[in-house]
């Protein structure tokens, strides 16, 4: 590359010496050129598949408040952005340019599309800048190309398993109020989250299995995606509380958004509840606990996965071994804990 501009500026070609310079003053100006390097402002670049989803949206925004306290914490200054995927992937990678035509230490990114990390993973070894998947797992091949490539996130078999112990006890404390129909079955629907993610695949199979490894038998009355969406959690339950009505005995919803759409949806057809669990912890969910109309929900840990990738970013640009202050499993994954929440928990907490 530099030997290209000099050979250019040699043979005096005006048009492409007046564009380099050009693209110099923009990468100056917006202070983003390699030059920043070694100073002690680092550049963190932030690529979410969309802005638009209550989960993501709140790690965004844990992360922000993160930077601050660490900029006051440790007297360095953190330049964080962030950039909208708008869930096109195609959107995204132009992004994923940006950010690293213009010098970002760390890129951590929420993949639109899963099966696509391998072309994020080329940019990134090319231009040697540390990348840090987070939310959306790429297949372990993808993480495991080089030692700078991290995943943080939670274990999607752990918040199905939770979630499902949670049906589980409510079956085993209440079953004649769960039972509605008294037949010993326990009749449910399922609301997946976006087809392909592993967070839908794993969480379905493994709430179900929480209770049939149990001896539970159950009947699936219906299961679709809701694209972990609230709006599209009520038309798909709406349409199921056509079908089946008060067969339903329980909603299993892959994350709370859709969990408080299937709430919506019995609330406008002016049915009892049935038991509705969720995934995620997020505020309107917690207050649908204390309402008593959720039942419970999984603590997906975002404020953990915020504080996670801002440390592991620090430690990285500091050229530090992460895995000496975070715990780290295999070099490349940081797991999150999940949790399980009911209005009990949520009691407890707050005279605890
Ligand atoms: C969360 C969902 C969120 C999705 C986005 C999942 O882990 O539970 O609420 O929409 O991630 O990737
Ligand atoms: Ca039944």
């Amino acid at each position: 590359m530099n030997q290209k501009i000099r050979s250019c500026f040699s043979r005096w070609c005006p048009d492409r010496a007046a564009a380099l310079l050009a693209a110099g003053l923009l990468l100056g100006l917006a202070g983003c050129g390699p030059a920043g390097k070694g100073t002690d402002t680092i550049r963190v670049g932030v690529a979410l598949y969309t802005q638009d989803d209550t989960f993501i949206s709140t790690i965004q925004q844990d992360m922000e408040r993160l930077v601050r306290q660490r900029e006051n914490e440790q007297q360095l200054k953190i330049n964080l952005s962030t950039a909208d995927g708008r869930s096109n992937q195609t959107t995204q990678l132009e992004q994923v340019d940006r950010f690293l035509s213009q010098g970002c230490d760390v890129l951590c990114v929420n993949i639109v599309d899963r099966t696509a990390a391998a072309v994020i993973v080329d940019k990134a070894q090319e231009a040697g800048v540390p990348l840090i998947f987070f939310n959306r797992q790429p297949v372990a091949e993808d993480i495991r190309r080089a030692d700078n490539i991290y995943y943080v996130g939670a274990q999607a078999e752990e918040a199905g398993r939770l979630q499902g112990q949670l049906v589980l006890q409510a079956w085993q404390t209440q079953r004649e109020q769960l039972d509605r129909n008294g037949d010993g079955v326990l009749q449910y629907v399922m609301l997946e989250g976006e087809p392909g993610h592993q967070d839908a695949l794993l969480r379905t199979e493994y709430s179900v299995k929480a209770l049939t490894s149990a001896g539970v038998e159950v009947e699936k009355l219906a299961s679709d995606t809701a694209n972990w969406n609230r709006a599209q959690g009520t038309a798909k339950t709406a349409q199921w509380i056509g079908q089946f009505g008060e067969q339903i005995e329980v909603v299993f919803s892959n994350n709370d958004d859709m969990a408080l759409g299937a709430i919506d949806a019995f609330q406008e057809a002016q049915l009892e509840l049935p038991l509705v669990v969720g995934v995620d912890a997020t505020a309107p969910a917690l207050e649908a606990i204390r309402q008593g109309e959720l039942y419970g929900t999984v603590l997906n840990d975002a404020e953990g996965i915020a504080e996670a990738m801002v440390d592991l970013a620090l430690a990285l640009t500091r050229g530090e071994n992460p895995a000496q202050t975070l715990e780290m499993d295999e070099g490349h994954y940081i797991w999150l804990p999940c949790q399980q929440i009911t209005l009990q928990d949520l009691e407890e907490n707050q005279n605890g």
